[in-house]
């Protein structure tokens, strides 16, 4: 268990303050700082949501502050940054986010914080790597939200599918928070069994399984198309990574992590299942993939190189 339940928001937007609400409305934590670089936006979202207090099931000091509040934090999440515009993709926002999420990790590194970063801020593998660079924080103490929501649309939609509750589905997806993700099927499992030997014995299509995938990555864009942005999903996942670290959980997450050669990889961050606790990410859990999904997973990677070469690195020097 992690004593000191002090968490700084950096982005006060609707992505934040989603994890905001949820956080609010399930506790676990004692105090919530708010910093955004419109001070008014902070401190009108501080005085809206304390007027849920009461009828919120613990106390939570919530305020609106800069970046000395970040010392005695245990874990600062990111959310601040552009997001997508309908029929954008994550990478396009990448050299302009990344700009600001320097100038955030520099001002949140002058504080003397010392606890975990968690970013979200998109593209969420390739600002996790600014994070991490910027910062010059342990490998285990800085994460990205990677995949963590993609894992719930997938799992959603299979228990949509299979008319069986998301709470027994598991199923991962990895790579990119973005166009080249992918789920290795092979490890997916519903209760005890396997999810290819369901859709055999139940002769259901395999074709299928794609369908479920492309309604994955193609979530981001429809919702933007319909009501501009997505923020609950993403809210309530970073609720969840929050949980895992303040209640020293060992939880099974797929973040934003840096490969040290997992996966045959290094040098990045990207999403893979990942055990979380109160030190951020204790280990990985390497699965085993097949040829193709390694395949898929390598120009997953690739993609994230070319990125961090072209467009990151330049801004960092
Ligand atoms: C999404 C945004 C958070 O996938 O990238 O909804």
């Amino acid at each position: 268990m992690n004593t000191n339940r002090k968490v700084v928001l950096v982005g006060a937007g609707f992505v934040g303050m989603s994890m905001a609400y949820s956080i609010l409305n399930q506790g676990g934590v004692d105090e919530l700082v708010l910093i955004d670089v419109v001070k008014d936006k902070a401190i009108g979202e501080e005085m809206d949501l304390s007027h849920c207090l009461p009828y919120a099931p613990q106390k939570m000091v919530i305020k609106a502050g800069d970046y000395s509040e970040c010392k005695d934090a245990s874990i600062v999440v990111i959310t601040a940054g552009l997001s997508q515009k309908p029929g954008q993709s994550r990478l396009e926002l990448a050299v302009a986010n990344a700009k600001i999420v320097k100038e955030i990790t520099e001002n949140v590194k002058a504080s003397g914080f010392e606890g975990i970063y968690i970013v979200a801020s998109n593209p969420v593998d390739l600002m996790t790597y600014v994070v991490a660079q910027v910062s010059g924080a342990p490998k285990s103490k800085v994460f990205g939200s990677g995949t963590v929501l993609d894992t719930a649309r997938l799992r959603y939609l299979i228990a949509d599918y299979l008319g069986i509750s998301s709470k027994n589905v598991h199923a991962y997806i990895l790579g990119e928070h973005g166009d080249s993700s992918l789920v290795p099927w092979e490890h997916c499992y519903v209760g005890c069994k396997k999810m290819i030997d369901i859709m055999k014995d139940n002769n259901h299509p395999m074709d299928d399984l794609k369908k479920i995938h492309d309604g994955v990555w193609k979530a981001a864009y429809e919702i933007i198309e319909k009501k501009k942005a997505t923020y609950y999903g993403i809210g309530m996942a970073l609720t969840r990574l929050v949980k895992a670290v303040l209640n020293d959980e060992n939880s099974i997450l797929t973040i934003s992590s840096y490969l040290d050669h997992e996966y045959g990889q290094n040098g990045i961050y990207i999403g893979v299942p990942a055990i979380i606790n109160k030190d951020g990410v204790k280990e990985l859990l390497e699965l085993k993939l097949n040829k193709e999904d390694q395949d898929k997973f390598n120009h997953s990677c690739e993609i994230m190189k070319e990125n961090i070469k072209n467009e990151i690195d330049p801004i960092l020097k």
